[in-house]
């Protein structure tokens, strides 16, 4: 049932080409710039007049609200906020009618997220589901929503979960877009048709398997490590930070790259591995400055960028290359080394990679 893989989560890393194909399937249609989405049709005017969205999720779920929020705000221009769910329902947080509630979840029955959800409906908002699992609970307190079809995720660290969340979420960002005109239907074509290669371009970016063993090799037994990134690479680096420390054990954490100098650049010596999100978009600049910041002082730079690249190239110690796309779906293919980093290392210290210590696949209880 691994399909020949070792793990589950090998095997669902490799499904990504196939699982973001078919969070899309049926709902693009790049030739004409449009986006045809069932769950939303109904509530069309309520999303073209919302005031605002707030997304609730824990987790690497959370993680994609945080990608959602990137997209959303940038094509659609509608604000965003994004909640931990646990955090959120004890808040007495402020919601109206016209506040439209996004709730993320692989499972569909996470215990925080469910209460986020009753409570918002108690206020009156309008609730919209993104799930994985047919039939969970969570879509059954919605009023309406997208599935997610990234297949059964076993493995208790979510991978192919997250990159359909993603996938979703960015139609999502698109089809509001074409309902308020934020974005001309030129403008979607483009991007529509980028859209739709980015499975072959995450099956490119999978190619770097064993490159990324070697360095594996070199970070296994690390006691530490720290993701930076910026714009929409800063929640890639909050989850492969997470992924990090769920089934290897390595503390990790995540940081969006300038605020390291508030703080985090005083951990940094020869001991400490900095994976660097370095792709060649509007900050490359700026994140370029920050892996000099980090070399100065001896840190190990592990940095993620673009084909081709040679500037980033002779500065890191190691690098890892992924096919250049629009800022817009960086997520989706800067995720793919780095949840092939975290497999291969807690397979080297001999972890329980599917199922980790402590953890269970869906958290039912608060
Ligand atoms: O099923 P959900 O998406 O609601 O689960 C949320 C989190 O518990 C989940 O993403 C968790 O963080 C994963 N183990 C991360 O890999």
């Amino acid at each position: 049932e691994k399909g020949g893989y070792d793990h589950f989560m090998l095997k669902e890393i490799y499904e990504q080409p196939r699982s973001i194909k078919d969070s899309m399937r049926g709902r693009i249609y790049p030739n004409e710039g449009k986006l045809q989405l069932s769950g939303l049709k109904q509530y069309e005017e309520k999303f073209k007049n919302a005031d605002r969205i707030i997304i609730v999720a824990c987790g690497t779920s959370w993680h994609a609200g945080l990608v959602g929020e990137y997209l959303i705000e940038e094509f659609a221009r509608v604000p965003v906020e994004v909640e931990y769910a646990s955090e959120f329902r004890y808040r007495n947080p402020i919601i109206s009618e016209k506040d439209i509630v996004i709730a993320i979840s692989q499972s569909g029955e996470t215990a925080d997220t469910m209460a986020a959800i009753e409570l918002a409906k108690e206020r009156g908002a309008t609730i919209f589901g993104i799930c994985n699992v047919v039939g969970s609970s969570i879509p059954r307190l919605t009023h309406a929503g997208v599935y997610t079809h990234a297949g059964p995720e076993i493995g208790v660290a979510s991978t192919k979960a997250f990159t359909a969340q993603v996938t979703v979420l960015t139609l999502i960002a698109f089809y509001v877009a074409q309902i308020k005109g934020t974005v001309t239907t030129g403008k979607l074509v483009e991007l529509l048709t980028e859209l739709e290669s980015i499975p072959t371009l995450v099956e490119k970016a999978l190619k770097a398997n064993d490159l990324i063993v070697k360095i594996a090799e070199e970070l296994k037994d690390s006691r530490n490590c720290l993701f930076l990134g910026r714009g929409s690479g800063f929640p890639v680096a909050l989850e492969g930070a997470l992924k990090l420390k769920e089934i290897s054990y390595i503390h990790a954490e995540g940081y969006p790259a300038a605020e390291m100098k508030h703080g985090p650049i005083a951990l940094i010596d020869a001991e400490m591995p900095v994976i660097v999100i370095a792709t060649k978009n509007s900050s490359y600049e700026k994140v370029i400055s920050n892996i000099q910041e980090v070399k100065a002082r001896k840190g190990i730079v592990i940095a993620i960028v673009t084909e081709g690249d040679t500037d980033v190239k002779n500065m890191a110690d190691y690098t890892i290359e992924i096919p250049h796309a629009d800022e817009a779906f960086l997520p989706l293919i800067a995720t793919i080394p780095l949840q092939l980093l975290s497999y291969h290392i807690a397979v080297m210290r001999g972890c329980n990679v599917d199922q980790p210590r402590n953890l269970a696949k869906s958290v039912t209880v608060e």
